[in-house]
């Protein structure tokens, strides 16, 4: 089984100060930060976009880690690139040229990955896996973070990583994101991902080390 990495999302964390919040996530042992960007067309809200981004790059050295819910990622992912991120993570489900984007985000030097919503069905990221160092497979419909984990997602994780172990994807990283705590990610991790996103349960934990270290399996 490949080691987990926890992704901290800083959708759940006090946005008036990021400086703070990443450095409590750093503390905690959260391996990358995790930032979700909306543009009001994709999804309702809109949150934050690149020139943000470039801030939260000269607070860290972390992996960033940015999923992009937004409705043509084309126009955007040179400006992520530019502003610092470390993955780049698009939608199938939103408009443009899926395979250009992700191979701009290869050549751009970053990791490619690819998200999926609940209602897509899993077999659609299939043709793009060569071009795909990560799929996310969405555990909650994106939009709003604290929603609960929809289990019916695990055996799209399952069929999603025996899919992958049998084609030559072996090295491929499964994320999950939504709804992520230490009950929900032991499930998403049995399943085949390696990968878990968690904000709620992170950032509104008692003890964000103690949440952090549950996540990973290290008590
Ligand atoms: C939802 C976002 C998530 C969100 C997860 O659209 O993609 O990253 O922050 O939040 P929790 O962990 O609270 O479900
Ligand atoms: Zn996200």
């Amino acid at each position: 089984m490949k080691e987990t990495i926890v992704s901290a999302s800083l959708l759940a964390s006090n946005l008036a100060d990021f400086t703070g919040e990443i450095s409590r996530c750093e503390r905690a042992g959260a391996d990358w930060i995790h930032f979700d960007v909306m543009d009001g067309h994709f999804v309702e809200q809109i949150t934050y976009g690149a020139p943000v981004l470039k801030f939260v790059r000269k607070v860290t050295e972390k992996p960033l880690d940015v999923h992009l819910m937004v409705e043509n990622p084309q126009s955007q992912i040179k400006f992520f690139s530019d502003a610092g991120a470390d993955i780049i993570d698009i939608h199938i489900e939103s408009k443009g040229d899926i395979a250009g984007c992700l191979r701009e985000i290869r050549s751009l030097g970053k990791k490619s990955a690819l998200a999926l919503k609940p209602d897509t069905p899993v077999e659609r990221v299939y043709d793009y896996l060569p071009l795909c160092d990560m799929v996310l497979v969405m555990t909650v419909e994106p939009g709003y973070g604290g929603q609960g984990f929809i289990y019916e997602m695990l055996p799209k994780i399952k069929a999603l990583r025996n899919y992958a172990d049998n084609n030559g994807f072996e090295k491929l990283d499964i994320q999950v994101d939504g709804g992520i705590n230490e009950k929900t990610g032991d499930s998403a991790k049995y399943a085949g991902a390696n990968i878990l996103v968690a904000g709620t349960g992170l950032f509104k934990a008692p003890d964000m080390k103690a949440a952090c270290n549950a996540l990973k399996g290290n008590q």
